[in-house]
């Protein structure tokens, strides 16, 4: 018997699987205290009116044999595909809806598409960044570089002279540093990877939050993206689908690497191992994208926009440099007074009662940072940025 030693080299446990059991730990310890959690991501707002609507309407139809659905076609049913399609339509990038593959989301898209790799390709993940590329890419036991993604870049790595790799992981707005790639910025990286034909993996789930007129919500909206990238996109914090569970992944028909389509590979691989996203679900994101959807969704981000306001008013006023929150729901600080990642999220815990995520679980730069998420409740939200300023204070004397 042969076991995936591999697994040896990861930390004992996800991140925010790690966030969440110390943040339980120290709420059992103290029952009297209200802990307020803003480790992950998660958003806390119900689904808008007219998605539950077309939700009810999905569970209806499965109700009657005439409308009951089965499985799904392949890739996603064609009315997400379209309304996918007309969502990057709208905002001057040209997909065919054959190119959008439906699934439960950008997380497992962005882990299985590895399948699509040989095991000998050198990897390039920025540092810090979301947990999921480098963990999958060490169970995989594949070559890994790290872009180092520094306050002095921005927290944007660009390609550096003589870099070699054959994949790599681009993630805008960041997770979690905030930081947002301008199409200027991009279009270097789109000329690196088709000189060095290599892939990019770009993921998108945070592109909602993009305000600025230069910065890139897509990687398509760069000439060239086509040939070298995949991008990764999801319902769950444009619409609050992180228990609902949708999203989708682009590959480019023309995309090509070692003589080999990379479109019908997806299609191929997705069949293969996933029977898709359920219908009711597929309708729910469709109407996401409807008129009255993308309405009620502007009114939940902008509520999450303002959560991030709060936070960054509370920081500035306690004196802490911090970075984000404008074009993404996070907001990247330092940590106070030289303390570790996770020295002050202990220190939060026993003087705030406020989770948050230690920057060291997101990377080696990360050490010395800390992430706050913007999507909370609004008054939890404010109650965490009083306690955070008043104890942020104290400690500043
Ligand atoms: C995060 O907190 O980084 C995200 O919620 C994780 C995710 O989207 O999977």
């Amino acid at each position: 018997m042969q076991i995936n030693q591999h697994f040896n080299e990861l930390a004992q446990s996800y991140l925010f699987s790690t966030v969440g059991s110390r943040a339980a730990a120290y709420a059992a310890a103290h029952p009297g205290q209200k802990v307020i959690r803003m480790g992950i991501g998660d958003v806390t707002l119900p689904l808008p009116g007219p998605i539950i609507d077309a939700l009810h309407a999905a569970v209806e139809e499965m109700a009657h044999k005439d409308t009951f659905r089965g499985y799904g076609p392949d890739g996603g049913y064609g009315f997400l595909r379209e309304a996918i399609a007309g969502y990057y339509a709208r905002r001057g990038v040209g997909l065919a809806p054959e190119e959008i593959f439906v699934s439960d989301g950008a997380k497992s898209d962005i882990a299985n598409i590895l399948d699509l790799f040989g095991p000998d390709n050198t990897v390039l993940v920025p540092d810090p960044v979301y947990p999921v590329y480098l963990d999958t890419n060490v169970m995989a036991g594949h070559k890994v570089l790290l872009a180092r993604a520094t306050e002095e870049n921005g927290f944007l790595p660009m390609p550096s002279p003589g870099l070699s790799a054959d994949i790599v992981y681009l993630c805008s707005p960041n997770n979690p540093t905030g930081a947002a790639y301008t199409r200027a910025q991009l279009a270097e990286w789109v000329a690196w990877a088709n000189r060095e034909d290599a892939v990019i993996l770009y993921d998108a789930a945070y592109e909602c939050f993009i305000r600025d007129e230069g910065l890139a919500r897509s990687i398509f909206e760069v000439e060239g993206a086509r040939s070298c990238a995949i991008e990764f996109c999801s319902f769950s914090k444009i619409a609050g689908f992180t228990g609902t569970r949708c999203g989708y992944t682009v590959v480019p028909a023309g995309l090509e690497r070692g003589g080999m389509k990379l479109a019908p590979m997806w299609l191929r691989r997705q069949t293969t191992k996933y029977n898709g996203a359920p219908y009711i679900v597929q309708r729910a994101a469709a109407a996401v994208l409807t008129p009255e959807g993308m309405a009620a969704i502007q009114q939940n981000l902008g509520y999450y926009r303002k959560n991030a306001q709060v936070l960054a008013e509370a920081l500035a006023a306690a004196g802490i440099t911090y970075y984000g929150g404008t074009n993404s729901p996070y907001l990247w600080m330092k940590c106070p007074g030289g303390m570790g990642s996770w020295e002050f999220f202990d220190w939060l815990l026993e003087h705030a009662q406020v989770v948050g995520t230690p920057g060291e679980g997101f990377g080696e730069c990360g050490k010395g940072w800390f992430r706050l998420t913007a999507f909370g409740g609004a008054e939890e939200t404010a109650e965490a940025a009083a306690r955070m300023q008043a104890a942020l204070a104290a400690f500043n004397g």
